[in-house]
């Protein structure tokens, strides 16, 4: 039998059982599930990433919907334990849902929603950020600075890379990739190369008139491409932003051929999702090119780095928090509440999961509807 583990228990005589694996930030998601009959049940267990295990005594004999973590391995067994237990709605609380097996959800029966529109700026200025950080080697020079081996300026202390004029290649021009992409050229009057399966219209719209607009001002204009392959991008960008979902196509994308084919020094950013890049090659790379550096959010075995990848000056490295921002944290917290309220009353799915606005009014009611259910038409709703 599964351990014991220790929750919190909200609206203790609600009619639908909701478990929420982490607390999250904000009340408003508490709030909508409590004010709308559901007994809400928030694990407190002081462990960061819970085991299939621990959610199997979570879930019980009774549950209806569960919120979980981009950290937990949804599948067959979860998902068969949330039907045995009347459950038919789970969210997760990102928009990316590779650690979510949809299949074995559909199998069971069980809605699997996730949380996009909220989080695309969040996401994209930490991409800029790791960018800049990279670029201009803010991390070192800080810790040179706290280290007290600040006697004076130098003309080479800490000499970097200035954006403007140069190329910033995006690999994904999706939500995320685009928003990226319109804050480099906007902000730094970056040229831009893109690599993506589908047209970025908008992205390249934008880039048109904005061209437009700066030449009619006297300056030079910023110009955009899209590149026949991903090779191109890697070949030309001065900055390279990784947006890819991770798929069997996009594991180890970023290999020891393609990293070959960068500038000496080129920037790269992942945060996207560690798997992406090939860490241990990447670390081989920055070892033999100290003009090259990174940007990561995420990492290939996550919480875990590979070997020796702390160890690199021109690595800047941060846990996990693109979508670190109270706002967008908030409003992802008030998706998955909604995601699971929406399939317990079964209302139906909304219809854009990108304007998902109506829903994150603070003081008004939600719609009545599931914001974002991935595998709504598998179930055939
Ligand atoms: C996501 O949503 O997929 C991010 O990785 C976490 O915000």
């Amino acid at each position: 039998m599964a351990k014991p583990i220790s929750i919190e228990v909200w609206n203790p005589s609600g009619k639908y059982r909701v478990v929420s694996t982490k607390s999250m930030p904000g009340t408003r998601w508490i709030r909508l599930l409590t004010n709308n009959d559901c007994r809400l049940e928030i694990c407190t267990e002081q462990k960061t990433i819970l085991s299939v295990d621990d959610i199997l005594a979570l879930i019980g004999d009774r549950c209806d919907g569960v919120i979980g973590q981009l950290t937990e391995d949804w599948g067959d067994v979860l998902f068969s334990a949330l039907k045995r237990a009347g459950g038919t709605a789970f969210s997760n609380m990102a928009v990316g849902y590779n650690n979510v097996d949809v299949e074995a959800a559909n199998r069971n029966g069980i809605a699997v929603g996730n949380t996009p529109g909220v989080l695309t700026e969040t996401t994209a200025e930490l991409a800029a950020s790791l960018t800049l950080s990279a670029a201009r080697r803010i991390v070192e020079a800080d810790q040179f600075m706290r280290a007290g081996l600040y006697d004076g300026w130098l003309p080479h202390l800490f000499v970097g890379n200035l954006l403007k004029g140069q190329t910033v290649g995006v690999i994904g021009a999706g939500r995320i990739g685009s928003a990226y992409a319109r804050m480099m050229i906007e902000g730094f009057k970056m040229n831009l190369i893109y690599y993506d399966l589908y047209q970025a219209t908008r992205l390249e719209k934008f880039v048109t008139a904005y061209g437009q607009f700066l030449k009619a001002n006297g300056e030079e204009p910023v110009t955009w491409k899209r590149a026949a392959t991903m090779e191109d991008v890697l070949r030309e960008a001065d900055v390279i932003s990784l947006h890819p979902v991770l798929d069997k196509t996009t594991y180890h994308l970023i290999n020891p051929e393609r990293l070959a084919i960068m500038k000496k020094d080129a920037v790269l950013v992942n945060a996207s999702r560690g798997p992406v890049i090939d860490e241990v090659a990447l670390v081989e790379h920055l070892k033999a090119n100290p003009m090259f550096r990174v940007g990561l959010d995420v990492f290939e075995d996550e919480p875990y780095m590979k070997p020796g990848l702390a160890d690199m000056k021109n690595a800047v490295v941060v846990p996990h928090i693109a979508s670190a921002s109270k706002w967008t944290r908030e409003g992802m917290a008030t998706l998955t509440a909604l995601n699971v309220l929406g399939k317990i009353k079964g209302y139906p799915v909304w219809g854009n999961p990108n304007q998902v606005e109506p829903f994150l009014e603070e003081n008004s009611t939600p719609p009545r509807a599931c914001p974002s259910i991935v595998n709504a038409k598998q179930l055939g709703w």
